[in-house]
């Protein structure tokens, strides 16, 4: 199946490293990361997971839950999680679905079959409060992730959702963001007290809202 931005997040209960769990209930009314590893034992995967536990806090300030997802078993991942604290010091606090056949894998169209026919490649979905899915990444096997770059989309999200506003290219936290075309001159007098700059009519910037 293949998972497009703004369709409904696949609902789904299974195994993990933390008991079973159905997706929506672990969710609440959050926003949560959906990622997949190919495979346990593997040098990068392991350096994933260790990086995504130190960033919990992180993913915890902007009420996002993370939960990973492999297509070995429940017992392999529970003997792995040893190795990721001992090679990244970090030990591994969030839930990892246990996939042996395949159902999130193929639900949410992890399993690129020309890449391989039986591995999850490194997918990422951001879902939202709605439970729509607001991003999808995919990585080959041989790339590790930037969870800080999966950190500053959540951060645009966010301010999107809740302000009325886009983030320009290479943006970061603290910089100034664009006013949506769907907000008038006028509304945005009022919506942005800190006033606008029109360096077109069409890119109206603002100092971020939030801060
Ligand atoms: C890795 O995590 O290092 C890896 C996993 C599967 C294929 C290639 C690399």
């Amino acid at each position: 199946m293949t998972i497009r931005l703004g369709d409904e997040a696949p609902d789904f209960t299974a195994e993990t490293t933390e008991g079973k769990i159905n997706l929506y209930e672990y969710l609440g009314d959050g926003w949560g990361v959906l990622f997949s590893h190919p495979k346990d034992f593997t040098p990068v995967c392991t350096t994933e997971l260790g990086a995504v536990a130190k960033l919990k806090p992180e993913f915890e300030k902007r009420n996002t839950k993370v939960l990973a997802v492999s297509v070995d078993p429940v017992d392999s991942h529970h003997k792995w999680l040893g190795d990721i604290e001992d090679v990244t010091g970090s030990a591994v606090n969030y839930p990892v679905i246990a996939d042996p056949d395949r159902t999130v894998s193929d639900l949410y169209g992890m399993i690129h079959p020309n890449a391989s026919d039986t591995l999850t490649v490194r997918s990422v979905f951001v879902i939202g409060p709605d439970k729509k899915v607001k991003l999808t990444i995919t990585y080959p096997a041989s790339t590790g992730r930037n969870f800080d770059e999966i950190l500053r989309v959540i951060d645009s999200l966010q301010l999107t959702a809740n302000y009325s506003v886009a983030t320009p290219a290479d943006w970061k936290e603290g910089d100034d963001v664009i006013i949506t075309a769907a907000v008038s001159d006028d509304e945005a007098k009022e919506k942005f007290p800190k006033g606008f700059e029109a360096k077109k009519p069409y890119l109206r910037v603002t100092p971020q809202p939030n801060r």
